[in-house]
């Protein structure tokens, strides 16, 4: 069996940065509210029809690829991981690998759909097929275009400060040496609590039932006609096609298992919170991540953070603070890093890695 290791690393942003106070041109809010409560003073907002989820992975993959040494045709498999696809379907790994030009190797292409986990779960895959030798160099990409798709109005206001746009890549390679690369992967999931963090139209479901928000949530089953279940008129109106967020939800059950899995991964591997040089957490929330950081009771050295810069850019989050801590030299030969995430579905996972 071999080990995954990053042979190259990349990301990009768009360059139209958004400050908290550009926000509050278009809603109820305050730099001191965002900051206070999430840490975001700005976030990156992709240009409206020039760039998608897509071509924003294609600038993340040419550096990933061009640090990894080899040639884009040399890539065998892709796995993108993106909560806001270009489109419905087909989903934005057959889209990279056209967009990237090597559709002509006809290599296949995974797109995964575990939101601000997704990163750890592409890895987590990619991580198998590496291991077992199928596959030699893998892109795995995490890229989100939140800007087309969140509700600025004071009504949107919980979620809207939240978040940002921008890609991350790696490329993984196989490496004889056991010590080195993925050391394991964990992966969990709790659907009970499926609808607190959501987007639940378009969908095939139209609409959902629960038992205490029925008025809200429930089905539209009225001037409804074949064919328009997918997104009624009322959904529009209800705002269901913008995310819904239990924020509190979110940030109880986060602080409890972002720890929790980090723990689960060193356990298995026989280290402690103390052998980790760097955890590169989710950038879910500055408060979360200091949190984080208190639980496992590691210093402000041992912990990077650039949601200050870029909001939350769910599946793009851990790419890109990790290739920004590898630029800054934080990332070095030997370091063990942690990588963890949280979030919708609820899911959840975590990673080491011997750089
Ligand atoms: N500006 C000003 N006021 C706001 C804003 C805003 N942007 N958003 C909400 N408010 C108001 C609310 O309307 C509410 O007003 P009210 O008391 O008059 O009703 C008040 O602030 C408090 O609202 P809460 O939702 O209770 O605010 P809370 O203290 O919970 O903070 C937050 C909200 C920041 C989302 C918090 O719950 C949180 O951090 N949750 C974690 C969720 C998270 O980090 N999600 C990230 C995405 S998921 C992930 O990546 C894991």
């Amino acid at each position: 069996m071999y080990n995954s290791k990053i042979a190259g690393i990349g990301f990009y942003v768009p360059e139209n940065v958004v400050t908290n106070d550009d926000l509050a041109e278009y809603m109820d809010t305050t730099d001191e509210w965002i900051q206070e409560r999430t840490g975001i003073k700005e976030r990156r907002f992709a240009k409206k029809h020039e760039e998608s989820t897509t071509s924003m992975a294609v600038e993340a993959s040419k550096i990933a690829i061009e640090r990894a040494g080899i040639q884009k045709e040399d890539i065998d498999f892709i796995v993108f991981a993106t909560l806001s696809p270009d489109y419905y379907f087909p989903g934005c790994g057959v889209l990279l690998q056209r967009e990237l030009g090597i559709q002509k190797t006809e290599i296949g292409a995974l797109d995964i759909r575990n939101q601000c986990s997704g990163f750890i779960y592409g890895l987590s895959v990619a991580d198998q097929f590496i291991k077992t030798g199928m596959y030699k160099n893998i892109l795995l990409v995490g890229a989100e275009k939140h800007s087309m798709g969140l509700d600025f109005t004071t009504e949107g206001r919980g979620v809207a400060v939240i978040f940002g746009d921008g890609a991350g890549a790696v490329v993984l390679q196989p490496t004889d040496d056991n010590d080195k690369g993925v050391l394991t992967t964990k992966l969990h999931s709790d659907g009970s609590k499926a609808e607190e963090l959501a987007l639940i139209s378009p969908g095939a479901h139209g609409g959902y039932f629960h038992e205490d928000k029925e008025e809200k949530f429930g089905f539209d089953v009225t001037n409804t006609k074949l064919g328009d279940i997918f997104i009624t008129q009322k959904m529009l109106d209800n705002k269901f096609h913008t995310p819904y967020m239990n924020g509190q939800a979110v940030f109880k059950k986060a602080v409890q298992k972002f720890p929790e899995v980090i723990l689960e991964a060193l356990d298995e591997v026989g280290l402690k919170s103390t052998d980790i040089d760097l955890l590169v957490p989710h950038q879910a929330n500055l408060r979360i991540s200091q949190f984080v950081q208190r639980m496992a009771g590691l210093n402000d050295e041992q912990v990077f953070n650039n949601i200050q810069k870029y909001g939350n850019t769910t599946a793009a989050s851990i790419p890109i603070a990790l290739c920004e801590a590898w630029e800054q030299g934080k990332v070095k030969e030997g370091d063990l890093i942690v990588l963890a995430a949280f979030g919708s579905g609820f899911t959840w996972g975590s990673a080491l890695i011997r750089w």
